[in-house]
């Protein structure tokens, strides 16, 4: 069996679902239910004995540790982490807490672990960290995608706790010979993702009749993967990864904010139209930039093309009328995680 950590939240539950639709290899699922973190993207495993949810911390050493012991995973792959760059402006200490000290905490207990194994469980083991491009820092207009010797530049609390992890992953290989591999993966979209982040907030508010919040000029670039390939991806890393590699993954999808916001209000009016016949577009409004915003991010996935074959099955195209359709089709998930929690946030980020 797997364990994955983080797998109640957008990216890790939507691993876990696609791991369990095409495997019978059971998932232990360690996720610390952060307002994040939601069960009901797991419903559909309630009576499903191939998944164990364990309601945890990563650098709860004692608790991983039994875990590893009890369950003796092949592998471990890392999704736990706070990962929303407005929130780390906000607050930080919590990106330093998990990514940085529960990384090294899971890090500690899975060596211990590994150590202890046999041959061949030992060789055989895998410790895949899940990062992002944010590492890399801001590319200017005209710079060649990030590659994976590009230098680490994180701008963000976020992105600089990310990047820390990932420093202590290489370490640990280096030094302890921990069969380690590092995905850095751009911007992901789809199913499940929680409404903070730019893409379902656009949707939800859309819906709502609220207005559309666009950060300074709209014109930052990010590049778009459908979640569901960047689970592809993990999946081929894990299977054929050369041990202490990094692979970058991206879908080489290019967008200005302003354009995807655009391009999900097209959706909605075809699919949902507003009741006054307006565009949703109506609902654009600019807002104050982040502090610190990062200008462009875009991603060189042919070393993973090259060595592991692996491609993104979606165009952005195709992947966001999936998700548009996903939120019209999915209100009770967007009510179960829209709570008290969720509007003190949106109140403070964007006002009243
Ligand atoms: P998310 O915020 O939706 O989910 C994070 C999950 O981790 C939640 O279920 C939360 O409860 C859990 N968690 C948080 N702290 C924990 C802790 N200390 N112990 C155990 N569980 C904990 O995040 P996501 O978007 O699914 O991202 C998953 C991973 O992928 C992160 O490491 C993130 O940095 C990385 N990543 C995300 C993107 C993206 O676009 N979302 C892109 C590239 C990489
Ligand atoms: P986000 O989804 O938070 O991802 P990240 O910051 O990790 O790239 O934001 C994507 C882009 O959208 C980013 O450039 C910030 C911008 N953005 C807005 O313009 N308005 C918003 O309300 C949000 C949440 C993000």
């Amino acid at each position: 069996m797997i364990l994955v950590t983080g797998g109640a939240g957008f990216i890790g539950g939507n691993f876990v679902l696609d791991w369990l639709a095409g495997s019978d290899e059971p998932v232990i699922n360690l996720d610390a239910l952060t307002y994040a973190g939601n069960l009901h993207t797991l419903d559909a495993l309630k009576n499903d004995a191939r998944h164990v949810f364990v309601h945890g911390d990563i650098g709860d050493t004692q608790l991983v540790s039994q875990l590893l012991k009890q369950y003796q995973p092949r592998a471990v792959v890392n999704f736990a982490a706070e990962s929303h760059v407005d929130r780390s402006i906000h607050g930080p200490a919590d990106f330093i807490q998990t990514n940085i000290l529960g990384t090294f905490n899971l890090l500690e207990s899975v060596r211990a672990y590994w150590n202890d194994l046999p041959e061949p469980e030992k060789s055989d083991f895998r410790f895949l960290h899940v990062s992002t491009d944010e590492v890399y820092g801001s590319l200017e207009k005209d710079d060649p995608p990030f590659a994976e010797t590009h230098r680490y530049e994180p701008n963000s609390p976020y992105s600089a706790s990310k990047a820390a992890s990932d420093h202590l992953v290489r370490a640990w290989h280096h030094t302890y010979g921990l069969p380690v591999l590092t995905t850095n993966c751009s911007n992901n979209y789809g199913p499940y993702h929680f409404p903070e982040k730019l893409i379902p907030l656009v949707i939800l508010n859309a819906l709502a009749g609220k207005p559309l919040p666009i950060y300074g000029d709209g014109q930052q670039i990010r590049d778009w993967l459908y979640v569901r390939d960047h689970c592809s991806a993990i999946r081929r890393v894990l299977e054929a990864g050369r041990l202490g590699e990094t692979y970058n993954v991206g879908g080489w999808n290019e967008k200005a904010n302003l354009d995807v916001v655009k391009t999900i209000c097209t959706l909605l009016d075809e699919m949902q139209p507003r009741a006054d016949g307006q565009s949703y577009a109506e609902q654009i409004t600019f807002v104050t930039d982040r502090a610190g915003h990062d200008r462009r991010y875009a991603i060189d996935a042919r070393k993973l093309e090259r060595e592991l074959g692996w491609k993104p099955a979606e165009t952005f195209e195709s992947g966001i009328r999936k998700t548009v359709q996903w939120y019209l089709d999915n209100t009770e998930w967007t009510r179960n995680v829209t709570t008290g929690a969720y509007r003190e946030w949106t109140t403070r980020q964007y006002g009243a």
